[in-house]
């Protein structure tokens, strides 16, 4: 695997990608306004980044990063991610993405509703509980004292070890939260959410999330 596509270039898809950048990867990153909009990005992201579309970056992606608001996850293009990894860093915030009624009511989870939009691509729910700032300044090398984890939830098993592959190499050990349905333990305002775990204690804030009816 040798470049990440990036559907969404904000806080976390930025660094992100300089993260894969400072870890080897070739990166194309891609936003809803247009490559050319990207320019400042890619030239501070040197020559292993380019800007395309957002079906540019999922073509180009071995694996393909969506990050980006949760209302607007039906925009993601469908075809070129046919058989792809695709992380979901998303996260669902009523005022930010209004009303999404199954969400309300808690009959699926953010990454499940890519799922759905992705059938044919297997979706990874990662990277969505630690803040863009953490992200860019918390990763240390493997067997590090207190490294800090970051949970993978995903319905392929191949998929949850790719991605538990690359946390570890972007500097984070990784702990398997299982199938797509428990990314809810890791999900806004759970105790998991953007606090900072070790593998142990990221285990043991997983093992204990609350669902939002029961708050
Ligand atoms: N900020 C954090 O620390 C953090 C941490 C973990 C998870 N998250 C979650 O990760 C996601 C991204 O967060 P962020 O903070 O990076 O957001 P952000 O800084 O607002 O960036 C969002 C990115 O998504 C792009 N985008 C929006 N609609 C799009 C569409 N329809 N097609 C393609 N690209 C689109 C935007 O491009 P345009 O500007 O061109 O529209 C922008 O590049 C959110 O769901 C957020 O809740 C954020």
């Amino acid at each position: 695997m040798t470049t990440i596509g990036f559907i969404g270039a904000g806080h976390i898809g930025g660094t992100l990608a300089q993260l894969a950048i400072s870890h080897g990867y070739d990166v194309v990153v891609s936003n809803s306004r247009g490559p050319e909009t990207l320019t400042d990005l890619v030239e501070k992201l040197g020559d292993r980044a380019r800007a395309g579309t957002s079906a540019e970056a999922a073509a180009a992606g071995d694996v393909v990063v969506v990050t980006i608001p949760t209302k607007n996850v039906n925009d993601v293009p469908v075809e070129p991610l046919t058989g792809k990894v695709v992380i979901d860093t998303n996260n669902y915030y009523p005022q930010r993405d209004g009303h999404i009624e199954p969400l309300d009511n808690e009959s699926t989870t953010v990454s499940e509703l890519l799922q759905t939009h992705l059938p044919a691509s297997h979706v990874v729910k990662a990277f969505n509980h630690i803040m863009f700032s953490d992200l860019a300044t918390q990763g240390a090398p493997a067997g590090a004292p207190d490294r800090r984890a970051l949970a993978v939830a995903g319905d392929s098993d191949e998929a949850r070890t790719a991605v538990s592959q690359l946390i570890d190499e972007l500097g984070f050990d990784a702990v398997d939260a299982g199938p797509l349905a428990e990314g809810w333990r890791y999900q806004r305002d759970t105790a998991a959410y953007v606090r900072r775990y070790d593998a142990d204690g990221l285990r043991a804030a997983l093992s204990q999330a609350v669902r939002y009816r029961d708050m």
